[in-house]
């Protein structure tokens, strides 16, 4: 573990905006093959954590550096899969198939004049088989659950084959009986696909047992190693502002 080279390395991270602190000194490091929860109020700063980790903004100070290389040298972007916040909040009238949607993951692996090509279609089958999709292939997005339309945004960002999967604010709009398949899948890409899963969420409610590190963001950032380890890990969470005692009830209870 000590000599492995870390998938996210972020070191002493700040953004300010207008003068105004966002994050300050945030360090933290993902490894290959970890399942980490983000947590965080409202406006603590995990969305634009996640956008410096993406390239989509630049931090103050700090470094990053992503499989080893300094952000500004690192090119194999399809090794990321992002499903933003709100991903899948789109119009009921608009005018794309879960199919159509899940073809666009593949579109930077190749010129976008090129035909998909046998590669491209077997990406596209087995990421919205592992999201257990493929019965909608050929359904309007927007005629779909909350639930549906994440796991057809989180198919996506699996047709690229990455190597990370970074989810923000996923359990949105997932009404609470999807939520247990959804999490049954996330947790198999996690331990059966080796995909590295980091799940972004306000509400420490929905926190799922097969988490390893929970990292609590507000302006700062605390990382708990072992979240079953409950007194540390809520004391922690409890310096934040957190609703801490939720951290060992997976029912979602709100
Ligand atoms: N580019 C930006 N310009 C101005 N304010 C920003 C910008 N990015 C983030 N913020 C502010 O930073 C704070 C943290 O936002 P965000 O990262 O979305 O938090 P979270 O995802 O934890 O809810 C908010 O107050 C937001 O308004
Ligand atoms: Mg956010």
């Amino acid at each position: 573990m000590k000599f492995k080279v870390p998938i996210f390395d972020v070191k002493n991270l700040s953004f300010s905006v207008r003068g105004q602190k966002i994050l300050s000194h945030i360090s933290l490091e993902i490894f290959n093959g970890e399942y980490v929860a983000i947590i965080g109020p409202n406006g603590g700063g995990k969305t634009t954590l996640i956008r410096m980790l993406l390239g989509l903004e630049t931090p103050t100070n700090g470094e990053i550096k992503i499989f080893g290389k300094k952000i500004k040298d690192f090119k194999q972007w399809q090794k990321i899969g992002y499903v933003p916040q709100r991903a899948s909040h789109v119009d009921a009238n608009f005018p794309a198939t879960v199919l159509d949607i899940v073809n666009m993951g593949r579109v930077s692996q190749r010129s976008i004049f090129a035909r998909t090509n046998n590669e491209d279609k077997e990406a596209v089958h087995d990421a919205m088989l592992k999201m257990d999709i493929l019965d909608l292939k050929d359904k309007m997005v927007g005629t779909l659950s909350g639930g549906q339309r994440q796991r057809v945004m989180i198919a996506r960002a699996l047709a690229s084959k990455p190597e990370i999967l970074i989810l923000d604010e996923p359990n949105t709009g997932v009404d609470m009986l999807s939520q247990k398949n959804f999490y049954a899948l996330l947790a198999n890409l996690n331990k059966e696909e080796k995909i590295t899963i980091v799940f972004i969420t306000h509400d420490i409610g929905v926190i799922a047992d097969d988490i390893g590190r929970l990292f609590t963001i507000n302006q700062k950032a605390v990382i708990c190693n072992n979240p079953k380890e409950a007194l540390s890990c809520e004391e922690m969470s409890e310096l934040y502002g957190i609703d801490a005692h939720l951290v060992h009830n997976h029912k979602h209870v709100h």
